[in-house]
């Protein structure tokens, strides 16, 4: 039997010992919670395994400044009697600001007796690039892969069909681009040359001929509709695009009409809410992938209370999640620079 190499064999980090440096040597705890247990002073890691891929997880270990959110930024707050206390910023308003510092102390001050008060863009969590070890590090990468969380269970959704002129002018709104980010997501997704993807309730089209040409001439992208109106619509816009791999279907309510076990990926992008059947349409999803298939759903958030959208035609992670994996699937990620929506992506439970 060959000999792994010793890069090989410490990326096969193991989860149990990665959790043993979280809980321990790293002190990563203290900062961070997991299932409720741990400090508060940096993010919750509890679904980190779904947002991060692993060179992600990598980089926050031994570079964490390299990417960071705004609210995460360091504040550093100086007294008046020349104290500094760093810290990340709880809340702030014209008189005064609450931190909480690296320890986890929530601390408040008032404006006027500060003599600097400052933001900036590095993270309050210390690199561990020289104190934990290759294989610590490999193994803490292991652990923080597997948490991905707790599938809500399930509830009961109201769903609405709107109707399809009303459709037809909010799919095609200028704005879309600016609240979808179309091309991003479809970056994200690292979709392959030749591949067969399904767009299931196309619409009028927005996503397909973006999705044909990607998977390019030699792949092909079935568009999926239950009004024969959108599949016109989509018919226009492929032909606008000069596109020829583009297969227009008129899906029934409870049945996409969909090949068996030849699917790469199926996105159902702002749809899913409105299957009138989504459980029948799942288990036919299901039937279409190969083996290594993946199914997107992109939904409008309910959670988020920007969204200028009905709440009947937005859904929860939590929706999302619990349906889909009931229909025999896994999250396996999910896509957080969506302005406004839910990207979450499945693939098969083996
Ligand atoms: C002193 C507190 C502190 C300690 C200790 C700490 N972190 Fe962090 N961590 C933070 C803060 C604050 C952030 C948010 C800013 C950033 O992205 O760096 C963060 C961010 C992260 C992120 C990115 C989260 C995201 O949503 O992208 C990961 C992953 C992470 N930490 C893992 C770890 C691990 C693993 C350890 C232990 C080896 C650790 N942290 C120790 C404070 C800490």
């Amino acid at each position: 039997m060959p000999l792994l190499g010793l890069a090989a064999l410490l990326a096969l980090g193991d989860a149990a010992a990665g959790r043993a440096v979280f809980m321990g040597k790293g002190g990563c705890v203290t900062c961070h919670s997991v299932d409720n247990r741990g400090g508060s002073v940096g993010p919750d890691l509890s679904e980190i395994g779904l947002r991060r891929a692993p060179e992600s997880l990598r980089l926050s270990i031994v570079d964490p400044s390299a990417e960071i959110y705004q609210e995460y930024f360091t504040v550093s707050a100086v007294t008046r009697d020349g104290q500094r206390i760093e810290g990340i910023a709880l809340n702030e308003d014209d008189l005064s600001i609450q931190l909480r510092d690296a320890g986890g102390t929530p601390r408040s001050f008032l404006k006027t007796n500060l003599k600097d008060l400052r933001r900036e863009e590095r993270s309050l969590m210390p690199s561990f690039a020289t104190t934990l070890s290759p294989a610590e590090k490999e193994h803490v990468v292991a652990y923080l892969r597997v948490l991905r969380g707790v599938p809500a269970a399930q509830r009961p959704r109201t769903r609405e069909i709107a109707r399809v002129s009303e459709n037809i002018t909010w799919l095609t709104r200028p704005s879309r681009d600016g609240n979808e980010r179309p091309e991003a997501l479809l970056d994200a997704l690292q979709i392959q040359q030749g591949a067969t993807v399904v767009d299931l309730g196309a619409g009028a089209g927005y996503f397909t001929w973006r999705l044909a040409r990607r998977v390019g001439p030699r792949g092909k992208v079935i568009a999926v509709d239950i009004q024969r109106q959108m599949l016109d619509l989509v018919s226009e816009e492929v032909k606008k695009h000069a596109l020829a791999n583009v297969e227009p279907v008129l899906g029934g309510p409870g049945d996409p009409r969909l090949p068996v076990g030849a699917v790469d990926l199926v996105l159902i992008a702002n749809a899913y809410h409105e299957f009138s059947d989504p459980e029948a349409i799942m288990a036919s999803v299901h039937r279409s992938l190969k083996l290594d298939g993946r199914v997107v759903l992109v939904e409008y958030s309910k959670e988020n209370p920007r969204v200028p959208i009905s709440e009947l035609h937005r859904m929860s992670f939590a929706e999302i999640r619990s349906e889909v994996e009931s229909a025999g699937f896994e999250l396996t990620r999910v896509l957080d620079f969506l302005p406004m929506q839910h990207g979450l992506i499945f693939t098969k439970r083996q």
